[in-house]
């Protein structure tokens, strides 16, 4: 049998960062996403007795064993919770409208969990493929539904999935990906994360803000009130990259370039558009905007980015199995 499912990206509004159990991947805190159109990867999953090992293709290519662990390990989980034994072949392709930039492991271990379990004839439900989702990458939790999305923190394995807060968000909403640098992040989201829990003095507050900010956004989204769901995530972004100037080493993902993109994004915002930043582990900026403020925005940012550096995203879909053609 051959299973194919495709998922999409999804961008945090209030932040995961910082696990409290790596082996679960059990998060410290909670945290809400909006899942995206334009993002996603679609993956093949067929158990094959003939192989001896695992094969992972990406973007048409054979990913060496090595850089194939993350995978394969989670392959493993699922030969372990469906008592399958053989090997599989698995095709991964991203859809990305810019090389690299954007390619998530949200998109990417929620689409192999939903291909792999069902291919190994698991059938799970939506809670239980985002519990499973979990285990190849935090962010992977959310992208199993589409629209707004909380993960709850949880207090176990059982008690750590995601659930739609909107699955179609009933506001307008739109997202723009200032790609300011495509090219691989220099520290990894995982060791990032790792290492503000471990040394960041300012942790302890972060947990409190994150509570706050979920009560806070679920109101906002409730009343429809873009502004402040944008406040709410633009304040939570910059706390969460405050985390990391304060780590032990301190470090950043910004450059000169994300600067440049979030003083204009305040800038604008100062003349009116309604329009907000958030960043994640690399130097691109995503703008939460009123899609009604696109054409003045793409203006602005157009002269100071260039055109092919700007993509628009609307809220997506959740997981979809496709047929074979
Ligand atoms: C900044 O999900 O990539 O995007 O769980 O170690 O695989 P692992 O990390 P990952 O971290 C995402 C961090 C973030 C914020 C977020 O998506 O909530």
């Amino acid at each position: 049998m051959t299973t194919t499912a495709r998922a999409h990206t999804n961008i945090a509004l209030v932040k995961y960062w910082g696990k409290r159990d790596a082996a679960l991947m059990l998060p410290q805190t909670d945290s809400l996403s909006l899942t995206l159109d334009e993002f996603y990867t679609t993956t093949t999953v067929n158990f094959n007795q003939a192989l001896n090992e695992d094969q992972f293709y990406l973007d048409g290519e054979l990913v060496s064993a090595n850089k194939a662990q993350k995978v394969v390990k989670f392959m493993d989980l699922v030969r372990q919770l469906s008592g399958r034994t053989e090997y599989a072949q698995i095709t991964s392709v991203n859809n990305v409208p810019m090389a690299a930039g954007l390619a998530s492991s949200a998109s990417a271990f929620a689409a192999l969990a939903g291909a792999a379990a069902k291919d190994a004839g698991l059938d799970l439900s939506l809670k239980d493929l985002s519990r499973l989702a979990r285990r190849g990458s935090g962010s992977a939790t959310r992208s199993v539904y589409g629209g707004l999305v909380e993960w709850h923190r949880g207090v176990d394995d059982a008690t750590s999935f995601a659930e739609p807060v909107q699955e179609v968000p009933d506001f307008d909403i739109a997202m723009l990906a200032i790609l300011v640098d495509t090219s691989q992040k220099k520290v990894s989201s995982r060791g990032g994360m790792q290492l503000v829990v471990e040394t960041s003095p300012y942790y302890p507050a972060w947990r409190e803000v994150v509570k706050r900010d979920m009560v806070a956004i679920k109101e906002a989204i409730a009343n429809r009130d873009l502004p402040t769901i944008g406040h709410i995530a633009q304040e939570n972004a910059l706390r969460m990259h405050a985390l990391n100037l304060a780590a032990d080493p301190g470090f950043t993902y910004f450059d000169g370039q994300t600067i440049l993109a979030m003083q204009t994004i305040d800038r604008l915002r100062e003349e009116g558009l309604n329009c907000y930043y958030t960043m994640d582990a690399g130097p691109n900026v995503k703008v939460i905007f009123d899609p009604k403020d696109q054409d003045d925005l793409l203006n602005a940012l157009t002269p100071l980015f260039g055109a092919e550096r700007l993509v628009v995203a609307k809220p997506g879909p959740g997981i979809e199995f496709l047929t074979e053609p």
